[in-house]
């Protein structure tokens, strides 16, 4: 079993995408037993919305059903209940840097754009809140990609 959780800034643009898309993944691979993923924000001032408009719109172009609801990372409990905690950005991980406790907790951490391949194809997964649609769609791109390199990792860890 491995848990995943997915953060960024406000849990319903880029770490519910990443979360549909992983379940997605996850879900034809076969694979729904051994996976628990959730995803959480680390500004909480959106808590309990469904994801972004604009998220949902674009996701559902590619075949994603975008519903879970918003809810603050909570340092104490999700280091405890996650094996890897996965931000967005740059700004995220120095975040969830400073509220770890511990080398465990912090071994726990992960850039989500170091699954990429080929390897450094993107540095991070930029914020779309304040951009056009085509941060959208890159921000799609990018997470597509980066899923596809997560399940090949926790998938060959199993064995
Ligand atoms: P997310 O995007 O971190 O991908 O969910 C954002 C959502 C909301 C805000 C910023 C980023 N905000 O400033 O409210």
């Amino acid at each position: 079993m491995v848990r995943i959780l997915f953060v960024c800034l406000g849990n319903i643009c880029r770490s519910p995408g990443a979360e549909a898309i992983m379940k997605s993944l996850v879900r034809k691979a076969g694979q729904e037993k051994f996976f628990h993923i959730d995803s959480a924000g680390l500004y909480g001032g959106h808590a309990g919305a469904l994801p972004d408009e604009r998220m949902r719109r674009h996701a559902a172009r590619r075949g994603y059903v975008l519903d879970s609801r918003a809810r603050t990372f909570y340092p104490s409990a999700d280091f405890a209940d996650f094996d890897m905690i996965i931000g967005m950005d740059r700004q995220n991980m120095s975040a969830l840097k400073r509220l770890a406790q511990d080398e465990t907790e912090r071994a726990k951490l992960f850039l989500m754009t170091d699954f990429c391949r080929p390897p450094a194809l993107y540095s991070e997964v930029p914020d779309p809140y304040y951009r056009g649609e085509e941060g959208f769609e890159e921000v799609l791109d990018i997470l597509e990609n980066a899923t596809a390199g997560l399940l090949q990792v926790c998938l060959s860890s199993e064995k």
